[in-house]
């Protein structure tokens, strides 16, 4: 199983993704975390150019947008081997990520065109006023006006494939028991009570 949770910078994905692998770890599934961009040589020179003031030109924007795809390549072996292996596969950002913060569109559509498909997309949604306030904003693409514009090309592909949409703005409590009730019908976890 393959779940992909999205959302802006600041949205919360790292406090819930340990929430949700825990919960499901107490059911006796076996479940594993991967971030992107990753560890990988590709993914740590990624993080240093993200701290560029020029990561958001054009060509930058570019350049971003292969390494992420080359970065997301080498993550693709590992995460079919683990699935194979019955793990469930939680990962903080996707393609879905360079979808809508890199351009243009089809070209990355097309350079992401070997991507696994999840089973499942969870999209923390945000207020960028609201998320930018949560963190230090010091990444290039944490702006607000950037970030609304993510923001909106996330909501749009969210409608057309089926994310489920999780309001991130509440307390931290609601959105975990949120994630949760989208999560369980794909495990068949449907007693009441369940998902305090
Ligand atoms: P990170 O510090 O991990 O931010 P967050 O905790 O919000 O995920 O940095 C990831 C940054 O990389 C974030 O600003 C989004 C950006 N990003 C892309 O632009 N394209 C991508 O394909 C991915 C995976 C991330």
């Amino acid at each position: 199983m393959y779940i992909i949770i999205e959302g802006i910078d600041g949205a919360g994905k790292s406090t819930q993704i340990p929430y949700l692998k825990e919960w499901l770890e107490e059911f006796g599934l076996s479940v594993e975390l991967v971030v992107e961009p990753t560890d990988s040589n590709v993914g740590r020179l990624i993080r240093k150019m993200l701290k560029n003031p020029d990561a958001n030109s054009e060509n930058m924007q570019k350049t971003l947008g292969l390494l992420f795809a080359a970065d997301r390549l080498l993550l693709k072996e590992q995460i079919e081997k683990k699935d194979n292996g019955k793990k469930v596969i939680i990962s903080d950002r996707s393609f879905y990520s360079s979808l809508v913060y890199q351009n243009p569109f089809e070209w990355i559509k097309t350079i992401n065109k070997y991507v696994k498909k999840p089973d499942i997309v969870i999209l923390m949604d945000i207020d960028p006023k609201t998320s930018l306030s949560r963190i230090k904003g010091e990444d290039t693409f944490e702006t607000i006006d950037f970030l609304t514009s993510v923001r909106e090309k996330y909501l749009k592909i969210a409608n057309e494939e089926n994310f489920k949409i999780i309001d991130a703005s509440n307390g931290e409590k609601k959105v975990t028991i949120d994630i949760k009730k989208a999560i369980a019908p794909l495990f068949g976890i449907c007693k009441d009570g369940i998902f305090e």
